[in-house]
């Protein structure tokens, strides 16, 4: 237990100062150097270490240090730890300001105690007023449990200022240890999550519980570990291999983001007049329609070298999203993924799609849709789980958004994935097509099955019939050009030059004004 020497036995201005300086020295101990070891053992860093990383060295300015909780209940007036339990304050990343929380494991677990939530609700108060981002590090065993109802209001203070926040100042939070209950619904509101293997979970009930409940046995880590989150349930965007890595990814990701929506994200110097013609590109699409590519390798042969940032990576593996910088300005990239599931759009994909899209669209940065789709994915389990509604999540969010919008056919672009795609139709700005693009409403030979069927069957050979009719519709709808005649798709390039057709249409729309009509908010189909 904490020292908490009482001030009053201290007169001269000399003990003064000493007595402050043993205060100070207290609060860096947090619950004591016993428990810092224990989080040591369990390869997990304290609540200053991890701000010591994230921030510029000598940048930490710390807010109600000397905060002690008010609860007497359960012997609770005996232990009394500075700070309560989380360090909050304000600094800097990359010389830009932050306002950051840090919860202590080695205080009560890092529950949330009545002053520690209002400790959080101070910085988030002053993040809002003064328009700069909220990175929440997170390590917590949920509401204070001696507390009761003053920290469960706790939490809703956090929560409706998530809320509040959202969509005014990028919000970013890291799990860095258990995290269970309360304290994973302010997360969840945030704009981004990370997670560190093996040392972070989430769930909203533990293992002991589920197995009270549901008879399930599950480890933490099954039930709501990185990998699971990262993989299964999409929860996390990040997952990192130590403390180390996740808080050099936090660091990154700010670097592709503004301080808040009134704001543009930093540029960063970058030659324009470098390889601007990527001949690489060209030789990407294979000569046959249905093998498979990587859309990565597009977006690399696109983007300033090495600036690719992916998000959600190991989540709906059919679509994929994240920032990167074109010559030298950040853009965020959705892009069909053939090399998965020939990148086709499900639920999951549709929703990892439409929310990275709505950051991007709060947040002023401009959006990059690389197109090479066959549809929705076709199927009971899809259909019963609502892929209509989720799929409406994309096109909804396509086309509220009011960035600057390109998109780039690259190859497929069918049926109703056409329009959901960022088309001409929903407000995208620039639309290119490659020459090996192919719009139509569906693929040739289902076309062919559907409107020639009657003559297939009256053939005296139907295959060869078939065949001749999926020629047929290949050689009239399988390219860009009619869609092109109509002004559909603006310009057929060839890929090599498709980056240096990016660099200049996006600074062309670099002041774009586009505005939604007038309401109190939209009604996504949630
Ligand atoms: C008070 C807590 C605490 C809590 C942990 N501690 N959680 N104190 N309130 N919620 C204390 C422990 O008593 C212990 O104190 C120290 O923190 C470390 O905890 P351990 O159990 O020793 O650590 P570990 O084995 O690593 O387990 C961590 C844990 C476990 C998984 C987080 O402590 C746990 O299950 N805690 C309870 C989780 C929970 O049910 N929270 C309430 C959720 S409900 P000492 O003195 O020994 O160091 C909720 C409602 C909000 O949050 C809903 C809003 C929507």
């Amino acid at each position: 237990m904490a020292k908490n020497t009482p001030l009053k036995k201290h007169k001269t201005k000399a003990e003064k100062i000493e007595w402050l300086e043993q205060k100070n020295a207290e609060a860096l101990l947090g619950g004591g150097q016993k428990r810092i070891d224990s989080q040591h053992k369990r390869g997990k860093l304290t609540a200053r270490e991890r701000l010591e990383l994230l921030l510029d060295e000598g940048s930490f300015e710390e807010i109600g240090k000397f905060v002690e909780h008010r609860a007497t209940d359960f012997g609770l007036e005996k232990e009394i730890y500075l700070g309560d339990g989380v360090v909050t304050g304000y600094g800097t990343v990359h010389g830009r300001l932050v306002y950051v929380y840090s919860q202590d494991f080695t205080v009560f677990g890092g529950s949330l105690s009545e002053t520690h939530a209002e400790k959080i609700v101070k910085i988030m108060d002053l993040a809002m007023k003064n328009g700069a981002p909220v990175i929440g590090l997170n390590d917590s065993g949920g509401a204070r449990i001696q507390e009761g109802v003053v920290s469960l209001g706790g939490y809703a203070d956090i929560f409706y200022r998530n809320t509040l926040a959202s969509g005014v100042v990028p919000q970013i939070s890291a799990i860095m240890g258990p995290c269970a209950g309360g304290a994973v619904y302010s997360p969840a509101i945030t704009d981004f999550i990370f997670m560190v293997e093996n040392t972070s979970y989430m769930f909203v009930t533990g293992p002991n519980v589920v197995k009270t409940v549901t008879q399930e046995e599950v480890t933490s880590e099954e039930l709501g570990g990185a990998s699971t989150h990262s993989t299964k349930s999409g929860v996390t965007h990040f997952a990192s291999a130590n403390e180390v890595q996740c808080i050099n990814e936090i660091k990154q990701l700010l670097s592709y983001i503004p301080q808040n929506c009134e704001d543009t994200a930093p540029v960063y110097e970058y030659d324009l007049n470098e390889d601007a013609v990527r001949t690489v590109l060209n030789d990407i699409i294979p000569e046959n329609p249905n093998q498979p590519y990587d859309m990565r390798e597009v977006i690399e042969g696109l983007v300033d070298e090495d600036s690719f940032f992916e998000v959600h990576k190991n989540y709906a593996e059919n679509i994929v999203v994240g920032f990167a910088r074109i010559g030298g300005r950040s853009i965020g990239i959705v892009g069909n993924q053939p090399a998965s599931m020939a990148g086709v759009l499900d639920i999951d994909a549709s929703v990892k799609g439409a929310r990275f899209v709505r950051f991007c669209d709060c947040f002023n940065v401009p959006l990059l849709v690389l197109e090479d789709v066959p549809g929705f994915l076709p199927g009971t389990d899809q259909e019963w789980n609502a892929i209509i509604t989720n799929g409406a999540k994309l096109l909804y969010a396509f086309s509220e958004a009011t960035v600057p919008r390109i998109t780039v056919i690259t190859r497929k672009a069918y049926g109703g994935a056409y329009d959901v795609m960022n088309s001409k139709h929903i407000g995208a700005d620039m639309n290119y097509a490659w020459p090996s693009a192919e719009i139509a409403v569906m693929g040739a030979k289902g076309a062919a099955e559907i409107i020639f069927k009657r003559e297939i069957a009256a053939a005296d050979d139907p295959e060869a019939k078939l065949e001749e009719k999926v020629d047929e519709y290949t050689e009239k709808f399988a390219n860009p050009y009619r869609a092109a005649r109509r002004g559909y798709v603006d310009e057929v390039i060839l890929p090599q030059d498709t980056r240096k057709k990016l660099i200049r249409a996006f600074t062309m729309l670099e002041n774009k004004v586009a505005t939604l009509p007038k309401k109190k908010h939209g009604n996504i189909p949630l």
